[in-house]
């Protein structure tokens, strides 16, 4: 496998075939001409859907991740929510960390409760008092590390364990780390989230969220659910959050540097 800078920069990013673009373009249009009823050229049909650009995205941060499938979101909140309503139905509890993001919290607390979900908030460094507060019906065990803003550490494989024990899925958010720093699929967990909004996009300039599942079939479910919600980045903002990748690693060297 390649190093993580060279897949940054060239992992979903192969030369424009047309062209020979090094970049990938932007492609901003809305759908896509097709060679006779149901004839798509490579799967694009409508941008909703799929788009060239943000695929190159996708491509990347999966690669990133070591992950099987990546899906860009119009905010981290968004590709939160998509997430959310893909793995959980009324009757089923989650934990949460009890210094989550406060969009994270206000997401669960007051949007998705409201579907007849529950959830408890715990410290997610203490081990134990994730596995006390496990439920039959905890299907999903939410991690940040470090937290916004505490920076709370949680120790991901051992709560891989826990989670996947108790038949729950681990989800981590990890907009701090980034996956320069902590991959945590490679850890166990079974989704990562990302705000790209933070050190992925690097340069206060978008807003953007991703997911990465380890598992092929639960991406397949995610990105079902990311064309029937349509929280999509739109092409321009995937472009965006592709260059600040490029040097995500450089960055978060002289983050650790000043820190
Ligand atoms: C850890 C964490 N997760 C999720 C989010 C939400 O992302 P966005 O603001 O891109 O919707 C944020 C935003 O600050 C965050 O810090």
């Amino acid at each position: 496998m390649h190093g993580f800078e060279t897949r940054a920069i060239h992992a979903g990013q192969e030369p424009d075939p047309r062209t020979g673009a090094v970049i990938p373009p932007i492609y901003a249009t809305s759908t896509y001409a097709q060679d006779g009823v149901g004839g798509l050229r490579e799967g694009y049909e409508y941008s909703r859907s799929a788009n060239p650009t943000r695929t190159a995205l996708e491509e990347c941060i999966a690669a990133l991740e070591d992950g099987a499938r990546g899906l860009a979101f119009a905010s981290g909140m968004a590709a939160e929510d998509t997430l959310l309503r893909t793995v959980l139905s009324p009757g089923d509890h989650l934990i949460i960390p009890d210094d989550a993001y406060g969009g994270t919290y206000r997401l669960i607390s007051r949007v998705v409760e409201r579907w007849g979900v529950t959830w408890t908030p715990v410290p997610v460094s203490d081990v134990d008092a994730v596995r006390a507060a496990l439920r039959p019906e905890t299907k999903v065990v939410w991690v940040e590390t470090p937290t916004n803003p505490l920076l709370n550490v949680a120790d991901i494989a051992a709560l891989a364990g826990v989670a996947h024990q108790a038949g729950a899925l681990l989800v981590v958010d990890n907009t701090f780390a980034t996956p320069y720093l902590q991959r945590p699929l490679a850890l166990g967990a079974d989704v990562v989230v990302h705000s790209t909004t933070k050190y992925c996009g690097g340069h206060s300039d978008v807003v953007g969220g991703a997911l990465v599942a380890a598992d092929p079939a639960l991406g397949d479910d995610l990105a079902y659910h990311q064309n029937a919600i349509g929280a999509v980045a739109g092409p321009f903002d995937s472009w965006l959050v592709l260059r600040g990748l490029k040097t995500l690693a450089v960055r978060m060297d002289r983050h650790c540097d000043n820190t």
